[in-house]
C-alpha cells in the first residue's frame, strides 16, 4: 500500500518543542492546501472517502484517533496519537478515521486544492476503480 508513517524532528529545546513541516523536504509533495479537522462529536466517525489524483500528510497534533485504510488489495490500520508522527497517503487510498477523541485536531497537508470531483466517496465504486487500475 502506499502509505506510510513518517516521524517528523522534533525541533526546539525540550521544554519548547517544535516541528517544522516543507515541502519537497519531510513533506514529500509540494503544499496547495493546509485544512484541520477538529471538534469531532463523540462516537463520530469521518473520513469515508478515497482521493483519485490527491496525495495528503495527515498530522494528529492533538488528541488521538485510529485511521483505517484500504487500497483494494491490503488494510492497514494506524493509531495517530503525537504531533510528531505523520501519516502519508497517496491517490487511490480509501480512509475512515474513527475512536476520534475529544480534543482530537488533525492537520491535513495536500497537493491540490479542494475539489469534490476529486472524491471517491461510494465504497462500492472505490473496490471497482481500484481493480481497473491494479489491471491497467
Ligand atoms: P469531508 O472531506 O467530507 O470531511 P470529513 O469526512 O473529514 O468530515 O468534507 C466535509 C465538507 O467540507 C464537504 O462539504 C467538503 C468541504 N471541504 C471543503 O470545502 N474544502 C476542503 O478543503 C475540504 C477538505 C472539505
Amino acid at each position: 500500500m502506499n502509505a506510510r508513517v513518517v516521524d517528523l524532528k522534533v525541533l526546539g529545546v525540550p521544554q519548547a518543542p517544535l516541528v517544522a513541516l516543507e515541502s519537497g523536504r519531510n513533506v514529500p509533495f509540494e503544499i496547495e492546501r493546509v485544512y484541520y479537522l477538529f471538534g469531532t462529536a463523540a462516537g463520530k466517525s469521518r473520513g469515508f472517502h478515497a482521493h483519485k489524483k490527491l496525495q495528503q500528510l495527515i498530522i494528529c497534533v492533538r488528541g488521538s484517533c485510529r485511521v483505517l485504510l484500504q487500497d483494494g488489495k491490503e488494510e492497514m490500520e494506524v493509531f495517530l496519537n503525537k504531533p510528531n508522527k505523520a501519516l502519508y497517503l497517496s491517490a487511490m487510498i480509501w480512509r475512515e478515521i474513527h475512536d476520534l477523541s475529544q480534543d482530537c485536531v488533525l492537520v491535513v497537508l495536500a497537493d491540490q486544492y479542494y475539489d469534490e470531483h476529486d472524491y471517491i466517496r461510494d465504497h462500492e465504486r472505490f473496490l471497482e476503480m481500484a481493480e481497473r487500475r491494479a489491471k491497467d
